[in-house]
């Protein structure tokens, strides 16, 4: 087996999960980059190659959200490197920002399906190698849309709603395996999943939200650096915890 620690991330092509996986592969680990499109994914993977203590990347491009693409790719990693020390289960969309009589069924349900079956199946991939290794730790992508309400989420909050709760149990189930779990609970980053949304807002209504920031918007870089550290024996006493990383906008 490699002594060097491994990562795997969904989302991996952008924003958060971009940032994310250039922050573990600064710290020396090797990435599993996985995610829809191959294209972002291999330019992932060129940064981390050009980085001092790169130690290589895996590039997956999947659904992560389909039954049985995590399970095989994770089974991939492990015949390759043989271990899986953490998961970041990143990826995540926001279709349609609308209350809930407006969502539509379609948006509803690929909303559920990537937001909270694509953690879920990208998790169980995951434990299986961890519960045989009797360690490991998982971080799960939330949002402060599922620590408080919000306007217009009508899907995009449940779900992410969901993913919390889904954490806190797998901290619970998971504890006498050695294996870690909690949800980072990001604010607004602007990234893919909200660039023209805030750019189509009124700017008086952009302000409005901006300034519910106290520190400003943040960056995917601060998210980045909640996850590595979730996932850092640093905070190996750290179980079952939804982490705004929200400057400050939990704290109204
Ligand atoms: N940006 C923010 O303000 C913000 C705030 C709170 C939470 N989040 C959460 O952070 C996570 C990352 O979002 P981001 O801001 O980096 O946006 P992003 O759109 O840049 O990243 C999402 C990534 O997930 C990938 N993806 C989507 N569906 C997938 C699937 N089925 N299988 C594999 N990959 C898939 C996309 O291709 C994309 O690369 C999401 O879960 C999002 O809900 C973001």
């Amino acid at each position: 087996m490699t002594e060097i620690r491994t990562v795997a991330i969904t989302g991996a092509g952008t924003g958060i999960g971009r940032a994310t996986a250039l922050r573990f592969a600064r710290d020396g680990w090797h990435v599993m980059l996985a995610g829809r499109r191959r294209e972002p994914l291999e330019r992932v993977a060129a940064e981390i190659s050009a980085l001092p203590n790169a130690r290589g990347s895996t590039v997956e491009a999947l659904d992560a959200a389909e039954p049985g693409s995590m399970d095989a790719a994770v089974k991939r990693l492990i015949t390759a490197r043989g271990r899986l020390d953490a998961l970041v289960a990143n990826a995540g969309i926001n279709p349609q920002r609308a209350p809930a009589h407006e969502t539509t069924e379609e948006n509803w349900q690929e909303t559920l399906r990537v937001n909270l079956d694509g953690v879920h199946r990208a998790c169980v991939a995951a434990l299986r190698p961890m519960m045989s290794a009797r360690r490991g730790t998982i971080v799960t992508m939330g949002s402060v849309a599922g620590l408080l309400g919000m306007l217009a989420r009508g899907a995009y909050g449940p779900s992410k709603a969901a993913v919390i709760e889904y954490t806190r149990n797998l901290a619970l189930d998971y504890a006498p395996y050695g294996i870690r779990a909690n949800c980072v609970c990001p604010a607004f980053v602007i990234s893919d999943i909200n660039r023209e949304w805030l750019a189509g807002l009124p700017a008086a209504q952009r302000e409005a939200l901006i300034a519910k920031h106290p520190l400003g918007l943040g960056e995917a870089e601060d998210v980045a650096g909640a996850a590595h550290f979730l996932c850092s024996d640093e905070a190996r006493w750290i179980t079952g915890v939804a982490l705004p990383v929200d400057g400050g906008f939990t704290a109204h």
